[in-house]
């Protein structure tokens, strides 16, 4: 487990997919038509990942939660930023490569330097089921 934390990593994964999704549109050439269905996917990653794992951080006492609360927000402005430039120029390749590069260094600078610190401070009040 990579961050320590098995239904963080697993929602970890749904993101990797959908940076292999926008890969595949670039790929394609198809970014035009299929943006629009992959933008929503981001919406629903930080809906259902953002929340539950700034909490999972806190309970930890993890230093780094102040941080990590403060990167969802600029995520979700980046994410904003994209969603108001679809809707007004519809999909673009170079808007997909934009989103490509955006999401890599997310997955790298975000997932693995920040995320990744909760391994090292395990989770005491967690009730096996
Ligand atoms: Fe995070």
């Amino acid at each position: 487990m990579l961050s320590g934390d098995k239904a963080t990593d697993v929602q970890h994964r749904f993101l990797v997919d959908v940076v292999n999704e926008i890969a595949d549109v670039i790929d394609d050439g198809t970014a035009k038509t299929q943006l629009g269905q992959i933008l929503p996917l981001l919406d629903m990653y930080v809906e259902w990942h953002f929340e539950r794992e700034e909490k999972c951080m806190f309970r930890r006492s993890c230093p780094y939660a102040y941080a990590n609360e403060r990167a969802h927000e600029s995520f979700m402005t980046v994410v904003k930023r994209f969603r108001v430039r679809y809707q007004a120029e519809g999909g673009s390749q170079a808007m997909a490569e934009e989103m490509y590069h955006f999401m890599c260094d997310w997955l790298v600078n975000h997932i693995i330097k920040i995320d990744s610190t909760m391994r090292d401070y395990p989770d005491r009040t967690e009730k096996p089921y």
